[in-house]
């Protein structure tokens, strides 16, 4: 996997990704004027600054209900397969990923969906495997969530299925205990690989090991207030993933940027952002589905307050300098790279662009020239 092609795998040795622009607010659970409203026109005009810009990737996120409240925080949003095909048409170099919920695609339309992204962006399309959790979501497509263990194993029949339809080129029989599938033919295959590049993001100790098994690149939290322990983490990963399964596996993490021209500027909007901005309505529902409601938590408003800094990914405020020193932090614990989201992805790139990425140079984080 050492064709520069993935972006993933270029020069820079911490790489950007913008995350959650295929959502309605992104990820920010905010009622302002300027968030995020995730219409074709903006995620394309998004998609062409990243591309010109030098970022390497596009994340979208799996989702299909909004959680409500006064803007029904991420309730539109493009399916992400169709999403990335469209960005990608309109990109020169950068990966957009697909972001798939295993149990509600029909692997063999899945297989081909991707195979058709992957040669509109002449082979640039990632996958990101997810295997769903929000019940609201799967009773709207009638189906059943399996309890946690079985949602892996789906998964793992799932996405070994389609390597075989990526890479066999005589019909094949595929028989597991969830997927009976009888003379499988796909054609044409991905546009250079047998595999696209895969990712995956669950926190569990199943969800780590399907990751080490089939992926190539793992999201986890970083913990800034815990440098080493993040450090430690990324490389028992990696380690685990070269004895267990002989694979090299790159650790990449996930966060939400304010830059501003100064410290202040920063810090003032994300505290504007995370109170008086914030949607408590679609706060209250994300606390809901995880049991939490004024009935059944006796401190439900400390937490609902305290939520929206946290609930938006890992905060990183600051000035350019501030935020190129902490993606060094972050790379300094063995990460390879950030997947973000911003309040408004059109208005806040440029300056990230024109300001982050120069010192990031001169951190030696990212290439120059
Ligand atoms: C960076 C990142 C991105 C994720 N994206 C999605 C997503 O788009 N859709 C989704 O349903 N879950 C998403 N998740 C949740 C994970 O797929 C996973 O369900 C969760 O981390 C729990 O891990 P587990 O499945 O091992 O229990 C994401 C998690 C992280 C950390």
């Amino acid at each position: 996997m050492s064709d520069s092609r993935y972006q993933m795998y270029n020069n820079n040795a911490f790489k950007l990704g913008l995350f959650g622009a295929n959502c309605s607010s992104g990820r920010a659970w905010n009622v302002l004027p300027e968030r995020w409203k995730a219409d074709w026109e903006s995620c394309e005009t998004m998609a062409r600054l990243a591309d010109e810009g030098g970022m390497d990737f596009i994340l979208p996120i799996g989702r299909w209900k909004g959680y409500g409240g006064e803007t029904d925080f991420q309730g539109t949003t493009f399916e992400t397969i169709t999403w990335a095909t469209g960005l990608l048409a309109c990109t020169k170099r950068i990966m957009c990923f697909g972001t798939v919920h295993a149990p509600l695609f029909n692997p063999l339309v899945a297989a081909k969906q991707m195979v058709t992204a992957d040669h509109v962006g002449r082979g640039r399309f990632g996958l990101n495997i997810v295997v769903g959790w929000n019940e609201p979501e799967f009773q709207m497509a009638g189906i059943e969530q399996r309890n946690h263990g079985g949602r892996y194993e789906y998964a793992e029949e799932w996405i070994s299925a389609m390597k075989k339809m990526w890479s066999e080129t005589e019909p094949f029989d595929y028989g597991g205990d969830y997927l009976r599938l009888h003379n499988v033919v796909a054609k044409p295959k991905l546009y250079r690989d047998a595999s696209p590049l895969i990712i995956n993001a669950g926190q569990s100790e199943t969800g780590r090991a399907f990751a080490m098994r089939h992926c190539h690149a793992f999201f986890t939290n970083f913990r800034e207030a815990d440098v080493q322990k993040s450090a430690d983490f990324v490389a028992r990963f990696k380690a685990d993933a070269k004895a267990q399964e002989g694979r090299d596996v790159n650790v990449y993490t996930q966060g939400h940027v304010v830059c501003r021209p100064t410290r202040k500027e920063a810090e003032e909007y994300f505290h504007y952002l995370t109170t008086e901005g914030a949607d408590y309505g679609a706060l209250t529902e994300a606390l809901r589905l995880k049991g939490i409601t004024p009935e059944t938590a006796p401190d439900f408003d400390k937490q609902l307050k305290e939520l929206p800094p946290r609930n938006v990914g890992y905060p990183i405020v600051g000035s350019p300098e501030d935020v190129a020193e902490k993606f060094a932090r972050m790379h300094g614990a063995g990460l390879s790279g950030i997947a973000f989201s911003l309040v408004n992805y059109v208005d806040e790139l440029p300056f990230l662009i024109q300001e982050v990425l120069p010192r990031m140079q001169k951190l030696g984080l990212r290439e120059t020239g």
